[in-house]
Order: C-alpha cells, then structure tokens, then sequence
C-alpha cells in the first residue's frame, strides 16, 4: 500500500510537471501584442527621418492612434510644429531672428520688442505710405511688382512690416470686436506676427479690397509667379489645420526663392517647411 501511494504521487507529479511545462510552452506560443509591435514598427520608420525626435516619441504615438490616416512624415511633421498642443500654451523664442527663414506661429514667437535689421521704406508707387519691409524682402518685391506690370497686372502693398506695438492695438481692437476666441482665427497675437518680422506683405489689386484678393487677375498671377521671387502664399484655403489661421490670400511671406520653390512644387506650408529642413538644421 505504502509502495502504491508513493507511485501515485509520482504519476500526480509527473502530470502536474508536464502539464506546466506545456501550459507555458503554449504561453510562449501565444499571438504577439499586434498593437505594440504595430506601434514599433511605425517608430522605426519615424527614426528614419532625420527631423525625428526621441523626446516626441510618445506624442508621435498617441497622434498615430487618433489620426491613422496621416502619412509618418506627416504624423512627425505635425507633432514637431507643436499642433497635438493648443494654441500659445507651449510657446518658445525664434533662435533665428534676422534671417529670412525666420518662422513665427502660434507655437513660435519673436523676443521682447525685437525690431528687424534692414528695414527700408517702401516706394509710394506701389504701397500705401508709411511702409516698410527687410531689405531682400524689398528687393525681391519691387522686381515681382515690376514684372507684373509689364504683363499687365497690378499689386500694391496695403500692409507690410507692424511694430509689436501697432499689433498690440490691431489686436486688441479685433478681440474687442470678435472676442478672444474668433480674433485668435485671423490675427496674431502681439509678439507673434510675421508682419513684425519684415518679411511679409499684405496685397491687393488697387481695385478689389484686399480681402476679396482672390478673384482678382493679379491674385492669379501671384499664384503661378510669386516662388520665383522667394514668396509664397502664407495661410493657404486648404491648409488651416496646419497654420492656425484662416485663409489669407492677401498675405504673402518672403522666404527666398529656393525655399519659396520647395513649397510651392510639394504643396506644403511654412511650418513643415521649417520643421523638416531648418529646425535644429539651419538649412
Ligand atoms: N493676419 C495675420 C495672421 C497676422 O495678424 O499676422
Ligand atoms: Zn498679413
């Protein structure tokens, strides 16, 4: 009897080992976490890029999760311009002050008071008085304007360098007007205007109000010439998500012809522009 309990305690821990043994085999064997994987095979793409950021990892991830039918360039585009945030809670200085790939959003804004080297006044010919814009950026306007003309359309410049001062009222009367919320969706905050960098125009036809610019002839012109003067067309119908504004077809920025080129032929704005090819790069 004492034999046969021994042997059956054997058997019972011998089934009991094998059973183990196969339950975690089985464990072994079970389906991969697909949703884990799935999300480190997207950051090894992302890695590729180089304007990739360790430190974005997570944001990447949870801006995958919620907007899968963006491209990864896009995905790393958009959280490197700071969109997974809301507007002017998570704001930095320009390290490029000066320079004409200067970018300013909603994310990225001038130092106290900057004023822009160069400035130059603009001829009464062509603009209202009182104008001014950054030497290159005049230049190259006074030659886009020059050979519109000869080909028979009209710009005239109706707004042009804005202190930090003038837009602090320009502003603060919008806010008055429109409340917060609906002057935030077409002017910018003081410190965070690209018309305070010198570098941008707001246009029109010298018969249409500016704001109506777009079914003037001269606003198509401006669309098939202005890259080659280094300008581009700022706050674009189709890309608000992107730059945080309403559509301007008015406003124009100059960025250099090369840059101005990039964007025109791969339909993006500024903002990805800088984030891909001048952040941490200086071009
Ligand atoms: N209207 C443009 C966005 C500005 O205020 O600078
Ligand atoms: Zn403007």
């Amino acid at each position: 009897m004492k034999k046969f309990i021994t042997y059956l305690i054997i058997i019972i821990m011998l089934i009991a080992s094998i059973s183990f043994a196969i339950a975690k085999n089985n464990n072994n064997q079970k389906p991969p976490n697909t949703i884990e994987n799935k999300e480190d095979k997207i950051i090894k793409e992302m890695e590729n890029l180089d304007y990739y950021k360790k430190e974005n990892k997570n944001r990447y991830i949870s801006y995958y999760n919620s907007n899968k039918d963006l491209s990864i360039e896009d995905i790393v585009t958009r959280i490197n311009i700071g969109l997974d945030n809301k507007y002017y809670t998570q704001t930095k200085i320009t390290p490029y002050h000066n320079k004409d790939y200067i970018l300013v959003n909603k994310y990225i804004q001038m130092k106290d008071n900057y004023i822009p080297e160069n400035l130059e006044n603009l001829d009464t010919s062509y603009s209202r008085s009182g104008m001014k814009l950054v030497k290159n950026a005049k230049i190259a306007l006074e030659k886009m304007i020059q050979e519109a003309k000869e080909e028979g359309y009209t710009i005239r410049v109706m707004s042009s360098y804005r202190s930090y001062n003038y837009q602090v009222n320009l502003y603060n009367r919008y806010k008055e007007e429109d409340g917060e919320e609906k002057a935030d969706t077409y002017s910018a905050r003081p410190g965070f205007s690209e018309h305070q960098t010198g570098l941008c125009i707001d246009i029109d036809d010298n018969k249409l109000n500016y704001t109506d610019f777009e079914n003037s002839k001269s606003f198509n012109w401006m669309q098939e010439n202005a890259h080659k003067y280094g300008y581009i067309l700022r706050y674009p119908e189709d890309k608000t998500e992107i730059t945080g504004y309403t559509y301007e077809s008015w406003h124009y920025r100059y960025v250099g012809e090369k840059i101005a080129t990039y964007i025109k032929k791969h339909n993006i704005t500024f903002d990805e522009y800088y984030v891909r090819f001048i952040e941490d790069k200086e071009k």
